[in-house]
Protein backbone atom coordinates (compact mmCIF):
# COMPACT_ATOMS: atom_id res chain seq x y z
CA UNK A 1 0.00 0.00 0.00
CA UNK A 2 2.72 1.98 0.96
CA UNK A 3 2.59 5.93 -0.06
CA UNK A 4 -0.26 5.62 -2.17
CA UNK A 5 -2.50 4.58 0.17
CA UNK A 6 -1.42 7.58 2.68
CA UNK A 7 -2.47 9.58 -0.51
CA UNK A 8 -5.88 8.00 -0.41
CA UNK A 9 -6.43 7.07 3.04
CA UNK A 10 -6.05 10.93 3.49
CA UNK A 11 -8.00 12.11 0.88
CA UNK A 12 -10.45 9.73 1.84
CA UNK A 13 -10.73 11.03 5.63
CA UNK A 14 -10.60 14.46 4.62
CA UNK A 15 -13.22 14.21 2.02
CA UNK A 16 -15.54 12.91 4.31
CA UNK A 17 -14.95 15.09 7.17
CA UNK A 18 -15.62 17.96 5.25
CA UNK A 19 -19.15 16.81 3.81
CA UNK A 20 -17.62 17.55 0.12
CA UNK A 21 -17.36 14.19 -1.24
CA UNK A 22 -20.72 14.83 -3.24
CA UNK A 23 -19.01 18.31 -4.76
CA UNK A 24 -16.19 15.76 -6.51
CA UNK A 25 -18.36 12.70 -7.30
CA UNK A 26 -17.70 13.67 -11.04
CA UNK A 27 -14.24 14.72 -10.98
CA UNK A 28 -13.46 11.61 -8.88
CA UNK A 29 -14.95 9.25 -11.43
CA UNK A 30 -13.44 11.37 -14.16
CA UNK A 31 -10.94 9.71 -16.69
CA UNK A 32 -7.64 10.86 -16.63
CA UNK A 33 -6.10 8.90 -19.35
CA UNK A 34 -8.18 10.36 -22.53
CA UNK A 35 -5.22 11.72 -23.84
CA UNK A 36 -4.04 9.79 -26.83
CA UNK A 37 -0.36 8.39 -24.97
CA UNK A 38 2.71 9.11 -26.61
CA UNK A 39 4.28 5.42 -27.61
CA UNK A 40 7.30 6.40 -24.92
CA UNK A 41 5.10 6.31 -22.23
CA UNK A 42 5.90 3.07 -21.02
CA UNK A 43 7.27 1.32 -17.40
CA UNK A 44 10.14 0.33 -19.87
CA UNK A 45 10.56 3.63 -20.96
CA UNK A 46 10.18 5.94 -17.79
CA UNK A 47 12.29 3.55 -15.02
CA UNK A 48 13.83 0.79 -16.83
CA UNK A 49 15.61 1.53 -19.22
CA UNK A 50 16.93 4.90 -18.58
CA UNK A 51 18.69 2.80 -15.76
CA UNK A 52 20.42 0.65 -18.41
CA UNK A 53 18.56 -2.67 -17.54
CA UNK A 54 16.97 -4.28 -20.77
CA UNK A 55 13.31 -3.68 -20.54
CA UNK A 56 10.13 -5.35 -23.70
CA UNK A 57 6.56 -4.45 -23.10
CA UNK A 58 4.07 -7.85 -22.95
CA UNK A 59 0.42 -8.24 -23.29
CA UNK A 60 -1.79 -10.16 -21.00
CA UNK A 61 -5.47 -10.61 -22.09
CA UNK A 62 -7.02 -11.67 -18.91
CA UNK A 63 -10.50 -14.41 -19.33
CA UNK A 64 -12.64 -11.60 -18.86
CA UNK A 65 -10.91 -9.46 -21.34
CA UNK A 66 -8.64 -7.11 -19.64
CA UNK A 67 -5.51 -6.54 -20.91
CA UNK A 68 -2.39 -6.27 -18.61
CA UNK A 69 0.65 -4.55 -19.37
CA UNK A 70 3.59 -6.73 -18.29
CA UNK A 71 7.34 -6.08 -18.52
CA UNK A 72 10.27 -8.25 -18.83
CA UNK A 73 13.35 -7.23 -17.51
CA UNK A 74 17.21 -8.34 -17.56
CA UNK A 75 20.87 -7.71 -16.33
CA UNK A 76 22.14 -4.38 -17.21
CA UNK A 77 23.09 -4.21 -20.98
CA UNK A 78 26.18 -5.81 -21.83
CA UNK A 79 26.15 -8.31 -19.22
CA UNK A 80 23.11 -10.07 -20.54
CA UNK A 81 24.01 -14.49 -20.35
CA UNK A 82 23.23 -16.72 -22.90
CA UNK A 83 20.41 -18.17 -21.01
CA UNK A 84 18.14 -15.96 -18.37
CA UNK A 85 17.72 -17.15 -15.31
CA UNK A 86 14.59 -18.56 -14.25
CA UNK A 87 12.12 -15.78 -14.24
CA UNK A 88 10.65 -14.28 -11.15
CA UNK A 89 7.20 -12.65 -11.31
CA UNK A 90 6.93 -9.36 -9.20
CA UNK A 91 2.84 -8.52 -7.72
CA UNK A 92 2.46 -4.94 -6.58
CA UNK A 93 -0.16 -4.22 -4.05
CA UNK A 94 -2.63 -1.83 -3.58
CA UNK A 95 -3.26 1.91 -5.63
CA UNK A 96 0.34 0.81 -6.76
CA UNK A 97 1.92 -1.00 -10.25
CA UNK A 98 4.81 -2.45 -11.39
CA UNK A 99 6.84 0.88 -10.87
CA UNK A 100 6.92 0.22 -7.06
CA UNK A 101 9.72 -2.15 -7.26
CA UNK A 102 12.31 0.44 -9.49
CA UNK A 103 11.52 3.50 -7.02
CA UNK A 104 14.99 3.38 -5.28
CA UNK A 105 18.43 3.57 -6.77
CA UNK A 106 19.46 0.32 -8.67
CA UNK A 107 21.21 -1.17 -5.65
CA UNK A 108 18.18 -0.94 -3.43
CA UNK A 109 15.05 -1.65 -5.27
CA UNK A 110 14.02 -5.28 -5.69
CA UNK A 111 13.17 -5.58 -9.31
CA UNK A 112 17.08 -4.20 -10.27
CA UNK A 113 18.89 -6.29 -7.73
CA UNK A 114 17.18 -9.49 -9.22
CA UNK A 115 17.75 -8.62 -12.67
CA UNK A 116 21.32 -8.35 -11.19
CA UNK A 117 21.31 -11.83 -9.81
CA UNK A 118 20.52 -13.38 -13.36
CA UNK A 119 16.91 -13.90 -12.86
CA UNK A 120 14.65 -13.55 -15.91
CA UNK A 121 12.53 -11.15 -13.56
CA UNK A 122 8.61 -10.26 -15.31
CA UNK A 123 6.43 -7.34 -13.81
CA UNK A 124 3.08 -7.56 -13.44
CA UNK A 125 0.33 -4.72 -13.42
CA UNK A 126 -3.09 -5.28 -12.22
CA UNK A 127 -6.08 -4.16 -14.18
CA UNK A 128 -6.88 -0.02 -13.81
CA UNK A 129 -3.48 0.82 -13.11
CA UNK A 130 -1.38 3.00 -15.66
CA UNK A 131 0.89 0.47 -17.51
CA UNK A 132 -2.51 -2.07 -17.94
CA UNK A 133 -3.77 -0.86 -20.99
CA UNK A 134 -7.87 -1.56 -20.91
CA UNK A 135 -10.43 -3.91 -22.44
CA UNK A 136 -10.94 -5.28 -25.59
CA UNK A 137 -14.50 -3.94 -25.32
CA UNK A 138 -15.08 -1.58 -22.30
CA UNK A 139 -13.56 1.80 -21.91
CA UNK A 140 -12.32 2.94 -18.10
CA UNK A 141 -15.34 5.43 -18.64
CA UNK A 142 -18.09 2.41 -18.14
CA UNK A 143 -18.76 1.53 -14.63
CA UNK A 144 -18.32 -2.13 -15.83
CA UNK A 145 -14.90 -1.75 -16.60
CA UNK A 146 -14.43 -1.34 -12.25
CA UNK A 147 -16.41 -3.94 -11.43
CA UNK A 148 -13.91 -6.32 -9.81
CA UNK A 149 -12.13 -6.49 -6.74
CA UNK A 150 -9.12 -8.83 -5.37
CA UNK A 151 -10.91 -11.72 -6.10
CA UNK A 152 -10.50 -11.04 -9.78
CA UNK A 153 -7.24 -9.46 -9.19
CA UNK A 154 -6.24 -13.06 -8.35
CA UNK A 155 -8.36 -15.20 -10.52
CA UNK A 156 -7.64 -13.44 -13.70
CA UNK A 157 -5.02 -11.21 -13.46
CA UNK A 158 -2.38 -13.02 -11.10
CA UNK A 159 -3.67 -16.19 -12.62
CA UNK A 160 -3.60 -15.59 -16.20
CA UNK A 161 -0.14 -13.27 -15.87
CA UNK A 162 1.59 -16.70 -14.45
CA UNK A 163 0.52 -18.80 -17.36
CA UNK A 164 1.71 -16.34 -19.58
CA UNK A 165 5.01 -16.27 -17.98
CA UNK A 166 5.20 -19.91 -17.77
CA UNK A 167 4.38 -20.24 -21.20
CA UNK A 168 6.56 -17.85 -22.79
CA UNK A 169 9.57 -19.12 -20.57
CA UNK A 170 8.30 -22.52 -20.37
CA UNK A 171 9.65 -22.62 -16.51
CA UNK A 172 7.63 -22.72 -13.61
CA UNK A 173 7.66 -19.13 -12.05
CA UNK A 174 8.59 -17.48 -8.57
CA UNK A 175 5.90 -15.03 -7.71
CA UNK A 176 6.85 -12.16 -5.23
CA UNK A 177 4.18 -10.30 -4.06
CA UNK A 178 3.70 -7.57 -1.20
CA UNK A 179 0.71 -6.79 0.59
CA UNK A 180 -2.60 -7.27 -2.05
CA UNK A 181 0.01 -9.15 -4.18
CA UNK A 182 -0.17 -11.56 -1.41
CA UNK A 183 -3.92 -11.75 -1.06
CA UNK A 184 -3.95 -12.61 -4.82
CA UNK A 185 -1.15 -14.82 -4.75
CA UNK A 186 -2.45 -16.96 -2.12
CA UNK A 187 -5.79 -17.26 -3.60
CA UNK A 188 -4.31 -18.25 -6.87
CA UNK A 189 -2.20 -21.05 -5.10
CA UNK A 190 -5.99 -22.14 -3.29
CA UNK A 191 -6.57 -23.28 -7.51
CA UNK A 192 -6.27 -26.51 -9.06
CA UNK A 193 -2.52 -27.36 -11.13
CA UNK A 194 -0.66 -24.32 -9.68
CA UNK A 195 1.78 -26.52 -8.78
CA UNK A 196 2.78 -26.77 -12.42
CA UNK A 197 3.50 -23.43 -13.08
CA UNK A 198 4.82 -22.21 -9.90
CA UNK A 199 7.92 -23.05 -8.54
CA UNK A 200 8.33 -21.37 -5.25
CA UNK A 201 6.53 -17.66 -3.36
CA UNK A 202 8.15 -15.00 -1.58
CA UNK A 203 5.60 -13.02 0.20
CA UNK A 204 6.05 -9.80 1.74
CA UNK A 205 3.44 -8.25 4.64
CA UNK A 206 1.57 -11.53 3.83
CA UNK A 207 -2.24 -10.92 4.48
CA UNK A 208 -5.23 -13.56 4.47
CA UNK A 209 -6.83 -12.31 7.03
CA UNK A 210 -7.32 -8.56 8.11
CA UNK A 211 -9.80 -9.24 11.59
CA UNK A 212 -6.93 -7.29 13.86
CA UNK A 213 -5.55 -4.72 11.80
CA UNK A 214 -4.25 -1.83 13.56
CA UNK A 215 -3.78 1.10 11.32
CA UNK A 216 -6.26 4.17 13.20
CA UNK A 217 -7.00 5.73 10.06
CA UNK A 218 -7.89 2.14 8.08
CA UNK A 219 -10.27 1.40 11.06
CA UNK A 220 -12.20 5.01 11.09
CA UNK A 221 -12.89 4.69 7.48
CA UNK A 222 -14.60 1.05 8.15
CA UNK A 223 -16.18 2.43 11.03
CA UNK A 224 -17.51 5.43 9.40
CA UNK A 225 -18.89 3.13 5.95
CA UNK A 226 -16.67 5.19 3.89
CA UNK A 227 -17.10 1.94 1.04
CA UNK A 228 -20.59 1.65 1.23
CA UNK A 229 -20.71 5.67 0.83
CA UNK A 230 -18.86 5.87 -1.84
CA UNK A 231 -20.50 3.16 -4.01
CA UNK A 232 -24.03 4.40 -2.87
CA UNK A 233 -22.90 7.73 -4.64
CA UNK A 234 -22.13 6.13 -8.20
CA UNK A 235 -18.17 6.20 -7.50
CA UNK A 236 -16.80 3.16 -9.51
CA UNK A 237 -13.28 3.68 -10.19
CA UNK A 238 -11.09 5.57 -7.60
CA UNK A 239 -8.55 7.88 -9.36
CA UNK A 240 -6.85 10.15 -7.11
CA UNK A 241 -4.33 11.27 -10.04
CA UNK A 242 -6.99 14.18 -11.13
CA UNK A 243 -6.42 17.40 -10.97
CA UNK A 244 -8.39 18.26 -8.05
CA UNK A 245 -6.78 15.26 -6.49
CA UNK A 246 -3.46 16.56 -6.59
CA UNK A 247 -4.34 20.48 -5.32
CA UNK A 248 -6.12 18.82 -2.39
CA UNK A 249 -3.32 16.75 -1.52
CA UNK A 250 -0.80 19.04 -2.02
CA UNK A 251 -3.27 21.74 0.35
CA UNK A 252 -3.44 18.89 2.89
CA UNK A 253 -0.19 18.16 3.57
CA UNK A 254 1.25 21.81 3.30
CA UNK A 255 1.30 22.91 6.62
CA UNK A 256 -1.98 21.41 7.65
CA UNK A 257 -1.07 18.03 8.70
CA UNK A 258 2.28 16.39 9.07
CA UNK A 259 2.14 13.08 6.29
CA UNK A 260 4.97 11.68 8.00
CA UNK A 261 2.61 11.60 10.84
CA UNK A 262 -0.12 10.01 8.93
CA UNK A 263 2.22 7.39 7.13
CA UNK A 264 3.00 6.21 10.55
CA UNK A 265 -0.79 6.08 10.97
CA UNK A 266 -1.34 4.33 8.34
CA UNK A 267 1.01 1.70 7.80
CA UNK A 268 2.57 1.95 11.05
CA UNK A 269 5.98 3.57 11.67
CA UNK A 270 8.45 2.53 8.49
CA UNK A 271 11.92 2.69 10.16
CA UNK A 272 13.96 3.02 6.65
CA UNK A 273 12.02 5.14 4.24
CA UNK A 274 13.76 7.50 2.33
CA UNK A 275 11.37 11.02 3.22
CA UNK A 276 13.70 12.98 0.51
CA UNK A 277 12.22 11.16 -2.65
CA UNK A 278 8.19 11.37 -1.62
CA UNK A 279 8.01 13.53 -4.21
CA UNK A 280 9.36 11.14 -7.29
CA UNK A 281 7.04 8.93 -5.50
CA UNK A 282 4.08 10.55 -6.16
CA UNK A 283 4.95 10.61 -9.96
CA UNK A 284 4.00 7.56 -10.12
CA UNK A 285 1.79 7.01 -7.63
CA UNK A 286 -0.93 6.40 -6.56
CA UNK A 287 -2.53 4.40 -9.45
CA UNK A 288 -6.24 4.16 -9.42
CA UNK A 289 -8.39 0.97 -8.06
CA UNK A 290 -12.13 0.38 -7.85
CA UNK A 291 -14.41 0.92 -4.88
CA UNK A 292 -16.10 -2.52 -5.07
CA UNK A 293 -12.08 -3.56 -4.02
CA UNK A 294 -12.32 -0.79 -1.14
CA UNK A 295 -15.51 -2.48 0.37
CA UNK A 296 -14.48 -5.96 -0.48
CA UNK A 297 -11.25 -5.04 1.63
CA UNK A 298 -13.06 -3.44 4.17
CA UNK A 299 -15.80 -6.42 4.68
CA UNK A 300 -13.11 -8.31 5.67
CA UNK A 301 -11.81 -5.86 8.41
CA UNK A 302 -15.22 -6.00 8.98
CA UNK A 303 -16.33 -9.65 9.52
CA UNK A 304 -12.64 -11.42 10.19
CA UNK A 305 -13.03 -13.95 6.78
CA UNK A 306 -11.17 -14.27 3.65
CA UNK A 307 -14.05 -15.00 1.48
CA UNK A 308 -15.37 -13.94 -1.87
CA UNK A 309 -17.47 -11.11 -2.07
CA UNK A 310 -20.25 -10.52 -0.09
CA UNK A 311 -23.13 -8.85 -2.44
CA UNK A 312 -25.70 -9.36 0.77
CA UNK A 313 -28.01 -12.43 1.39
CA UNK A 314 -30.28 -12.49 -1.89
CA UNK A 315 -27.32 -11.81 -4.56
CA UNK A 316 -25.04 -14.20 -2.54
CA UNK A 317 -27.90 -17.09 -3.16
CA UNK A 318 -28.19 -16.06 -6.51
CA UNK A 319 -24.17 -16.44 -7.19
CA UNK A 320 -22.80 -18.49 -4.90
CA UNK A 321 -25.95 -20.81 -3.62
CA UNK A 322 -25.58 -19.95 -0.55
CA UNK A 323 -26.09 -17.03 1.80
CA UNK A 324 -22.62 -16.32 3.04
CA UNK A 325 -19.88 -16.14 0.26
CA UNK A 326 -17.79 -19.14 0.12
CA UNK A 327 -14.36 -19.08 1.94
CA UNK A 328 -11.17 -19.41 0.93
CA UNK A 329 -9.16 -22.39 1.74
CA UNK A 330 -6.04 -21.79 2.73
CA UNK A 331 -5.47 -25.33 3.53
CA UNK A 332 -6.06 -25.92 -0.50
CA UNK A 333 -2.37 -24.14 -1.35
CA UNK A 334 -0.28 -27.73 -1.83
CA UNK A 335 1.85 -28.67 0.00
CA UNK A 336 4.57 -29.24 -0.92
CA UNK A 337 4.64 -25.09 -2.92
CA UNK A 338 7.21 -23.65 -1.14
CA UNK A 339 6.73 -20.96 0.83
CA UNK A 340 8.38 -17.51 2.31
CA UNK A 341 7.17 -14.61 4.27
CA UNK A 342 9.03 -11.27 5.58
CA UNK A 343 6.49 -9.51 8.04
CA UNK A 344 7.44 -6.46 10.41
CA UNK A 345 6.92 -5.70 13.44
CA UNK A 346 5.46 -2.50 13.20
CA UNK A 347 3.02 -3.07 9.86
CA UNK A 348 -0.42 -1.54 11.50
CA UNK A 349 -2.15 -3.27 8.07
CA UNK A 350 -0.38 -6.62 8.28
CA UNK A 351 -0.78 -7.75 11.89
CA UNK A 352 1.34 -10.68 13.41
CA UNK A 353 -2.10 -12.37 14.89
CA UNK A 354 -3.42 -12.16 11.14
CA UNK A 355 -0.54 -13.49 10.08
CA UNK A 356 -0.45 -16.03 12.72
CA UNK A 357 -3.87 -17.55 11.66
CA UNK A 358 -2.91 -17.42 8.09
CA UNK A 359 0.15 -19.79 9.00
CA UNK A 360 -2.45 -21.89 11.17
CA UNK A 361 -3.97 -22.69 8.08
CA UNK A 362 -1.25 -23.45 5.86
CA UNK A 363 -0.85 -26.93 5.18
CA UNK A 364 3.17 -26.22 5.09
CA UNK A 365 5.41 -24.00 7.11
CA UNK A 366 6.70 -21.40 5.36
CA UNK A 367 10.33 -20.23 6.14
CA UNK A 368 9.96 -16.48 7.96
CA UNK A 369 11.62 -13.40 8.11
CA UNK A 370 10.83 -11.33 11.12
CA UNK A 371 11.72 -7.71 10.86
CA UNK A 372 10.91 -5.79 14.66
CA UNK A 373 11.15 -1.92 12.86
CA UNK A 374 9.91 -2.43 9.82
CA UNK A 375 6.32 -0.66 8.61
CA UNK A 376 4.39 -1.69 5.55
CA UNK A 377 6.17 0.41 3.41
CA UNK A 378 9.64 -1.10 4.51
CA UNK A 379 9.21 -3.69 2.40
CA UNK A 380 9.86 -2.01 -0.82
CA UNK A 381 10.98 1.02 0.14
CA UNK A 382 13.41 0.52 3.15
CA UNK A 383 16.68 1.82 2.12
CA UNK A 384 18.34 -1.05 3.85
CA UNK A 385 15.54 -4.04 1.83
CA UNK A 386 18.55 -5.55 0.39
CA UNK A 387 20.55 -6.39 3.21
CA UNK A 388 17.64 -7.06 5.55
CA UNK A 389 15.17 -8.87 3.59
CA UNK A 390 15.84 -9.24 -0.07
CA UNK A 391 19.46 -11.19 0.20
CA UNK A 392 17.25 -13.77 2.34
CA UNK A 393 14.47 -13.79 -0.27
CA UNK A 394 17.21 -14.84 -2.81
CA UNK A 395 19.28 -17.10 -1.25
CA UNK A 396 15.35 -18.96 -0.54
CA UNK A 397 14.49 -18.12 -4.12
CA UNK A 398 18.06 -19.90 -5.19
CA UNK A 399 17.72 -22.81 -2.93
CA UNK A 400 14.49 -23.78 -4.67
CA UNK A 401 15.24 -23.10 -7.83
CA UNK A 402 16.29 -26.23 -10.36
CA UNK A 403 18.40 -24.34 -12.95
CA UNK A 404 22.34 -23.77 -11.89
CA UNK A 405 22.58 -21.46 -14.01
CA UNK A 406 22.35 -18.49 -11.74
C1 LIG B 1 8.99 10.51 -24.51
O1 LIG B 1 9.33 11.27 -25.63
C2 LIG B 1 9.19 12.69 -25.43
C3 LIG B 1 9.45 13.37 -26.78
O2 LIG B 1 10.58 12.86 -27.41
C4 LIG B 1 10.18 13.13 -24.35
O3 LIG B 1 10.05 14.51 -24.12
C5 LIG B 1 9.85 12.35 -23.06
O4 LIG B 1 10.80 12.67 -22.06
C6 LIG B 1 9.88 10.86 -23.32
N1 LIG B 1 9.43 10.16 -22.11
C7 LIG B 1 10.05 9.11 -21.61
C8 LIG B 1 9.44 8.51 -20.40
O5 LIG B 1 11.04 8.60 -22.12
C1 LIG C 1 17.49 9.39 -0.49
O1 LIG C 1 16.99 10.03 -1.65
C2 LIG C 1 17.83 11.08 -2.12
C3 LIG C 1 17.06 11.77 -3.22
O2 LIG C 1 16.81 10.93 -4.29
C4 LIG C 1 19.15 10.50 -2.58
O3 LIG C 1 19.99 11.51 -3.05
C5 LIG C 1 19.81 9.78 -1.39
O4 LIG C 1 20.98 9.14 -1.83
C6 LIG C 1 18.85 8.76 -0.81
N1 LIG C 1 19.44 8.23 0.44
C7 LIG C 1 19.77 6.96 0.59
C8 LIG C 1 20.38 6.60 1.89
O5 LIG C 1 19.59 6.10 -0.27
Amino acid sequence: MATAAVAVLTLLLCLYASQILAQFAVSLTGNTNQRPRPPNDTLCAHLIEPAGYSCSEHTVRTKDGYLLGLQRVSSRTGEIKEERGPPVLLQHGLFMAGDAWFLDSAEQSLGFILADYGFDVWVGNVRGTRWSHGHISLSEKDKEFWDWSWQELALYDLTDMISYVNLITNAKVFVVGHSQGTIMSLVAFTQPDIEDMVEAAALLCPISYLEYITSPFVLRMVNMHLDQMILAMGIHQLNFRSDWGVNLMDSICDGHLDCNDLLTSITGKNCCFNNSRVDFYLEYEPHPSSSKNLRHLFQMIRKGTFSKYDYGFFKNMKLYGQSKPPEFDLGHIPKSLPLWMAYGGNDNLADVTDLQHTLKELPSNPELLYLESYGHVDFILSIDAKKDIYDHMIGFLRSQGKRSSF
